[in-house]
């Protein structure tokens, strides 16, 4: 064959793949179509994925995601990652300098002034934040005041924190508790009992995330912190590409050979791309009443993560 009929053939046969219909794509949300219908016309929808379904289904679906992943999440997120979020993690807690010296307010106890902080970590699964909050403040502030309390909706996820915190100094202190909630709705917080309210790559899977940040604010002092991290939306075009390539390829891949579970997996990255803009997410906090400092949020890594902060006002009398 010439080098030009080969040059043809090759051409050819690559625009005959290019117009092939793709292989099937494999959506986690597609397989469960059938039941993604409103139980009745007044039912109201809501994302869970790339998926459209009932608001009552939603906290279901992702409490069976996270049973499932529970074992395997935190090896995961170091493969999924390559470690970055732990480079994150330290960063946020860093920026937040929990244990550090706070002002007398009107609201504390007698017992709270002067006494650490009390630090509501949301969606705290597997203690990842916690332990470096408590870390911190012990070790930078030499603060043994400061106590953390997880609150999670997944009973799986906190029995894995449970067992982490049998390593640390922590374990059957009063510095730490755990709790299993829902964060839209705790009654069982009390209204300004909070100093620093913290939520990392939880928030993305609530079904009502305007709900959650209202209780944020309702559980926070005046003067209190609301500290988020999540997933968000990267600044530029180029590595925007690479990444979802990572994301939508790899991940769900790495979660199919490493936990045995690729459909978990496809969802927490359908879930990232669902989850709204830095913006929009900053209006949202905001529109909860929280003050919001700067541009009210930071990127990190090009964007694929930010980092959102709120103050609640402290109001004159
Ligand atoms: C991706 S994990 C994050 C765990 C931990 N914060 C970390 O950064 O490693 C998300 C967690 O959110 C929890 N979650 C999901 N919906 C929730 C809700 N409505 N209320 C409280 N926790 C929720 C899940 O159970 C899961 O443990």
């Amino acid at each position: 064959m010439s080098s030009r009929s080969a040059w043809r053939a090759l051409h050819y046969s690559a625009k005959r793949r290019a117009f092939q219909s793709p292989a099937p794509y494999r959506c986690f949300s597609c397989a469960r179509r059938a039941q993604e219908q409103p139980k009745s016309e007044h039912e109201r929808m809501t994302h869970f994925g790339f998926s459209n379904v009932p608001e009552s289904e939603k906290e279901s679906r992702v409490g069976a995601v996270f049973s499932s992943v529970a074992a395997s999440y935190d090896r995961m997120n170091d493969l999924m990652s390559l470690g970055v979020h732990r480079l994150w993690k330290d960063h946020f807690v860093r920026s937040l300098n929990p244990g550090s010296a706070l002002p007398a307010r009107d609201c504390d106890t007698p017992n709270q002034q002067g006494g650490g902080w009390t630090i509501l970590d949301i969606a705290g699964g597997t203690g990842d934040i916690a332990f470096r909050m408590l870390d911190h403040a012990t070790n930078i502030n030499h603060d043994l005041e400061t106590r953390v309390t997880i609150s999670d909706i997944n009973g799986d996820m906190l029995a894995e924190g449970r067992k982490r915190s049998l390593d640390t100094p922590y374990y059957n202190t009063r510095r730490l508790s755990f709790v299993e909630a829902n964060a839209e709705h705790m009654p069982h917080i009390a209204s300004e009992s909070v100093d620093l309210y913290t939520v990392v790559f939880g928030i993305r899977n609530f079904t009502d995330k305007q709900a959650a940040l209202n209780e944020a604010f309702r559980v926070l002092k005046p003067g209190g912190v609301f500290a988020c991290m999540e997933f968000s939306k990267v600044d530029n075009p180029l590595f925007d590409a690479v990444y979802k390539r990572w994301n939508f390829s790899a991940i769900p891949l790495i979660g199919q050979v490493v936990a045995g579970d690729r459909d978990s997996y496809q969802y927490l990255v359908e879930s990232i791309e669902r989850f709204p803009s830095q913006e929009e997410f900053r209006d949202m906090i905001q529109t909860a009443g929280f003050m919001i400092p700067g541009r009210g949020f930071e990127n990190l890594t090009g964007g694929i993560a930010a980092i959102h902060k709120g103050i609640k006002p402290i109001v004159k009398a």
